[in-house]
């Protein structure tokens, strides 16, 4: 961190003082114009960021903060295939996934997109072949799809077929990711393996909770199909070397690049089973959606860029304020995976502690994330983040009309549940207001964004993930780290395959340490 951008902080911890002089509740008192001045509106998509303690001369020194660290040069080095991610020399290019300009994006000189498109087309032509039934590996229609992955490789997709359901017209999707194996035989308790198909998702095709799932399904299937067995897989990844020798055909194997991020993936192959669950076109909305949302935050200026707002907007929180959390509360019972999938996408990306340079970072990086959909996060935890001595930021988001016209009554008290919570938290309760009972009292001051959109079909939900994934990268070039690299999940895999081996050399003594030791042969004695 340059000490230009200290010195810049600094500025900011001045204006965090002088807010303290005023309040959420009078700057809305004082200036009805607020909501139409701190709002932005990207198509069917708003973005209300007026409930933060915050005001123009401080939001002007905010963005200082991006031009300082040069965040137009940087994006533009994203998006045109420069080696961003430095300490693996990959580009990262989860954007030309959903280039549907035609413009050319070059990685080590030759032109990604026409690859991007052929693959695409091979995606959508087994994607149709299953869907109208004309797929029978062992002489049936399939009608269930179980998606066996994890991290990017299931968050994003599962999130996304959730998100969708009511677009949903292909076979039932499932999801396994668990090595618990508690997972895969429940889910496939309910299967007849002769109609089920099963999508083999890893970047790598090493992960092992992944392949271990994939070779208990496969006896599983081949029990059932015997030498049919192969046809009822397909794979999902850029290892082909791995995938042909797990025995799927190339045939059925989809590729991507390894400039696309795991958890940056769901627009890749990694996607298939969201098409197979909504159609090739609503798959082709979604990836729209994301488009509209990357060239708005190509083109729009900062002070009018969604993702630009939403990551200083959490800085001026994490690194002024000191808030160490995070709250995403989608109004929207088909969100309920939202907070997972972010929880991925911004912990592995910015929980990181040193700069692209290796040295120590002296702020704060990415915050705990964690949410649950409204209304039932209301009647769980939001106790704390109303009168907790923690303040939580919140993003709240909202569509204004439900899938179902016939339940439109739950959604207004959905609706206004959802205004409701925000503004508790801007506008609190006084000690006077709360008739001189303190347990009463609200503090107020406590900030929140709004997401309200029209409806939550294709277009807004990729419109809506591309914003979280730009945020994180504008965050990741403000505290000047490397958001696309996760050295911090390798330990725990090297110390579970040294656990591994001395559980099946059936000698504890080999355990690293006294406490894993007697673990094991605790566990040991209950095996
Ligand atoms: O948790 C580490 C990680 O590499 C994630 O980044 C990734 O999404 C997940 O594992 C799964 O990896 P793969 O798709 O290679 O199986």
């Amino acid at each position: 961190m340059s000490s230009a951008i200290i010195q810049m902080l600094d500025t900011l911890v001045e204006h965090r003082d002088r807010l303290a002089g005023t309040s959420m509740r009078e700057q809305f008192e004082t200036n009805p114009a607020r909501f139409n001045e701190m709002s932005v509106q990207l198509g069917d998509l708003i973005f209300d960021y007026s409930k933060n303690h915050i005001d123009d001369a401080a939001l002007r020194d905010l963005l200082k903060l991006a031009e300082h660290a040069e965040l137009a040069e940087k994006r533009q080095a994203m998006f045109s295939g420069q080696k961003i991610n430095s300490t693996e020399n990959r580009a990262v290019l989860h954007t030309a996934l959903r280039n549907r300009s035609g413009k050319t994006v070059l990685v080590d000189g030759e032109d990604v997109i026409p690859q991007v498109d052929a693959e695409l087309t091979r995606m959508e032509a087994f994607s149709e072949q299953v869907r109208n039934g004309s797929y029978k590996p062992s002489g049936k229609p399939i009608t269930d799809v179980v998606n066996i992955g994890i991290g990017g490789s299931d968050l994003g997709p599962k999130m996304a077929v959730e998100a969708l359901s009511p677009y949903a017209d292909g076979p039932r999707s499932h999801f396994v990711s668990n090595v618990d194996g508690a997972d895969l035989a429940d889910t496939l308790e309910h299967l007849n393996a002769e109609t089920t198909l099963f999508i083999i998702a890893s970047k790598t095709f090493t992960t092992r909770e992944t392949m271990t799932n994939a070779n208990s399904a496969r006896k599983w299937v081949e029990a059932t199909v015997g030498e049919k067995v192969g046809e009822h897989f397909c794979a999902l990844s850029t290892n082909l070397e791995k995938t042909g020798k797990f025995g799927i055909s190339e045939e059925r194997t989809l590729g991507f690049w390894d400039w696309v991020g795991g958890r940056y993936s769901v627009w890749s192959a990694i996607g298939l089973s969201v098409m197979l669950a909504i159609g090739a076109d609503r798959f082709d909305e979604f990836l729209d959606g994301a488009l509209a949302a990357d060239k708005h935050f190509q083109e729009a200026g900062f002070d009018k860029n969604i993702p630009v707002l939403m990551a200083l907007l959490g800085v001026w929180h994490r690194n002024i304020f000191g808030f160490a959390a995070h709250a995403l509360l989608p109004y929207d019972n088909r969100l309920a995976s939202l907070p997972r999938w972010l929880q991925q996408l911004d912990m592995e990306s910015n929980g990181k502690s040193v700069m692209l340079d290796g040295v120590s970072v002296s702020i704060d990086t990415g915050p705990v994330i964690f949410g649950e959909p409204g209304t039932n996060g209301q009647h769980a935890f939001y106790q704390l983040i109303h009168q907790g001595t923690e303040i939580i930021p919140c993003d709240f988001l909202v569509a204004a009309l439900g899938h179902e016209p016939e339940l439109d009554e739950h959604h207004k008290i959905l609706l206004a549940n959802c205004l409701a919570q925000s503004e508790a938290l801007m506008r609190g309760r006084t000690l006077k207001e709360a008739e001189g009972n303190p347990h009463r009292v609200f503090e107020g001051n406590r900030p929140s964004n709004t997401f309200l959109y029209r409806k939550l079909d294709p277009k807004t939900l990729g419109m809506l993930m591309a914003m979280y994934e730009h945020k994180i990268f504008v965050q990741g070039v403000l505290w000047n780290i490397n958001s696309f690299d996760q050295w911090g999940v390798e330990l725990g895999k090297e110390l579970a395959g040294d656990i591994e081996k001395v559980m099946d050399a059936n000698d504890n003594t080999g355990a690293n340490n006294a406490s894993t030791k007697g673990l094991l042969d605790a566990a040991a004695k209950f095996r």
